[in-house]
């Protein structure tokens, strides 16, 4: 008798823990196949972005050229929008195939910084047949006079406004910078979100010598990424009853074991998959499924939040404990 892999994420029924994530191996329909042939419980489109939403709202295709190179010069920091795999109605149309021709979950993402364009597209992506939306709110706050809490309610009335508009559920996809995680996930949820999920990676820019330029850099996840959400699920677990997925650093079904140990409803992955291929989704299910078999857990369900923070009187002091315990344990051939 094996344990039985399914979980419940933003009250969709999952097959297992195992989600592709937002990236170039959801952005067409044969890759999305591929990865339900192979057992993934459910896909993210990769991002629509609120850039992309804007120069098509603005019909800007035809004046390319123009309102790149010669226009407000902000806009030359953004990619062409034929740089984008697809436009906003490819991107419908997308969801509304593997939709209605996939039996997993499809769930829509949008990306940007301001609400702009997204509520009309929000409800556009409920309408095509996503079955959920992940809303990436990305952007790295620069005005000296926002403050921590300018910044929080920022992202709490973005979900407020998409949360008006759509009857799907919705994640939010946040970073891990800030101040007290524990404080504002409630009122994410509060907002209309019915799970997060950490982290986005923040890509860092590096500098091009020669051409003195900044350069975009996205490099793959390293395996001690996983770290960060490893810590704050187990933190969140017990203060919220909504979903929690983890993403960033997820490689090998042990690190999905650890991150289901402590809380998280669902795995996201993208780095391994593009490292090892599509296939490479079998593995991370027969690796869960060997472990909960060997523990003798008899589902997913029981094995997740087993470890998380509920147990500690004081989360803060044992997050202090193990940090001066690392520290005193280190020694030169670790
Ligand atoms: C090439 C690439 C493209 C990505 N595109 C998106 C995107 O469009 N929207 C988004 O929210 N995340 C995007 N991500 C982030 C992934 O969904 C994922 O959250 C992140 O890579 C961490 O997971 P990993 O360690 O398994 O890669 C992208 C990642 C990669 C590597």
């Amino acid at each position: 008798m094996h344990a039985d892999l399914s979980t419940t994420y933003l009250g969709l029924k999952l097959k297992n823990p195992v989600i592709a994530s937002a990236g170039p191996l959801t952005g067409d329909f044969d890759s999305l196949r591929r990865l339900e042939d192979h057992g993934v419980a459910a896909a993210v489109l990769p991002s629509l972005f609120e850039e992309q939403i804007a120069l098509d709202e603005q019909r800007i295709n035809a004046f390319e050229e123009y309102q790149t190179f010669s226009s407000a010069e902000s806009l030359t920091f953004f990619p062409q929008v034929k740089e984008f795999s697809v436009g906003p109605q490819e991107y419908l149309g997308l969801i509304a195939r593997a939709a209605e021709e996939l039996s997993i979950p499809i769930i829509g993402s949008l990306n940007g910084s301001s609400p702009g364009g997204w509520v009309r597209y929000a409800k556009l992506i409920e309408e095509a047949g996503a079955h959920a939306l992940e809303l990436n709110i990305y952007f790295v706050p620069t005005d000296p006079n926002q403050s921590a809490a300018d910044v929080e309610q920022r992202y709490l009335d973005f979900v407020a406004r998409v949360r008006n508009a759509i009857q799907i559920p919705i994640a939010v996809k946040i970073g891990a910078q800030f101040t007290n995680l524990t404080n504002f996930v409630p009122k994410l949820a509060k907002a209309g979100a019915d799970g997060i999920v950490l982290f986005n990676r923040y890509l860092e820019p590096d500098i091009d010598l020669d051409s003195l330029q900044l350069m975009p850099q996205l490099v793959l996840s390293h395996r001690h990424e996983l770290r960060a959400p490893l810590r704050w699920i187990a933190i969140l677990r017990d203060h919220v009853s909504m979903s929690l997925a983890a993403t960033s650093g997820i490689h090998y079904a042990e690190d999905a074991i650890k991150l289901l140990l402590v809380g998280a409803d669902a795995c996201l992955v993208t780095s391994t998959l593009l490292r090892h291929g599509i296939e490479y989704v079998d593995e991370l299910r027969r690796g869960i499924q060997q472990w909960l078999d060997e523990h003798q857990y008899e589902s997913v369900e029981q094995l997740k939040g087993s470890m998380s923070h509920s147990n500690a009187p004081d989360a803060s002091n044992l997050e202090r404990a193990n940090y001066m315990k690392a520290l005193v344990s280190y020694s030169p051939t670790t």
